[in-house]
């Protein structure tokens, strides 16, 4: 009984809707401009949605792309050996240990109890420029170099720095070392 009653409804809705377009058509063209708007509009919708849908794509496809990318650079570290890796350590280390002593003297602890381990370790690593840097091994400048740098660190280490003033010079000294090997083999 009461799907009947739907169907009834049904039936005069579709009635209604047949009078309206029939009416409408009688009207002229001004109902079915709306009509075309109301098309426009979808059409409008649709392309929105499928700009989304690109974007969407895009998107994916750039972090897809980035994870490749990252994956690819550290498969590529992975394969280094330590001779890869060398000539930056030892130079990290180098860093490492000069920003120490600049530090212990910029807070005026400038006692050969704070300092000398410091000159140690870099007189220790100056004994692997030569293995670090293998290719630079007959480069006349670099060998000279690397024999300069070991000079002053056994001076340093000889007398070590008493005070803040000397311990100034030692680290100027020093850090001449650095340069003149690194502009010589920048140049
Ligand atoms: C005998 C030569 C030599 C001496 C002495 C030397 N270096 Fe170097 N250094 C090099 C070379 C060659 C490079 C370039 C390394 C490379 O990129 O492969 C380098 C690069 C560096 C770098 C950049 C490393 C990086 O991250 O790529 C730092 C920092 C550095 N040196 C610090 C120092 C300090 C500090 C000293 C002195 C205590 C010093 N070096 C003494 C030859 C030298």
């Amino acid at each position: 009984m009461g799907a009947d009653a739907g169907a009834d409804a049904a039936a005069r809705g579709a009635d209604s809707t047949a009078a309206v377009s029939s009416r409408s058509d009688a009207a002229g063209g001004a109902p079915s401009a709306a009509v075309a708007a109301g098309k426009g509009a979808s059409d409008a919708r649709t392309a929105g949605a499928s700009a989304a849908g690109y974007l969407v794509v895009f998107v994916i496809g750039l972090l897809a792309g980035l994870v490749l990318v990252v994956v690819m650079l550290r498969t590529l570290d992975a394969r280094k050996t330590w001779q890869d890796r060398y000539p930056t350590a030892l130079m990290q280390l180098y860093q490492a240990q000069m920003a120490q002593l600049s530090a212990t003297l910029d807070a005026n602890r400038c006692a050969p109890a704070e300092t000398v381990s410091h000159l140690h370790t870099m007189r220790a690593l100056s004994n692997d420029l030569e293995p670090a840097f293998p290719d630079l091994r007959d480069h006349r400048g670099f060998v000279a170099h690397a024999a300069d740098a070991r000079r002053v660190l056994d001076a340093a280490l000889a007398t070590p720095p008493q005070d803040c003033a000397r311990l100034r010079t030692t680290l100027h000294a020093i850090g001449e070392t650095c340069n003149a090997c690194h502009q010589d083999m920048r140049g």
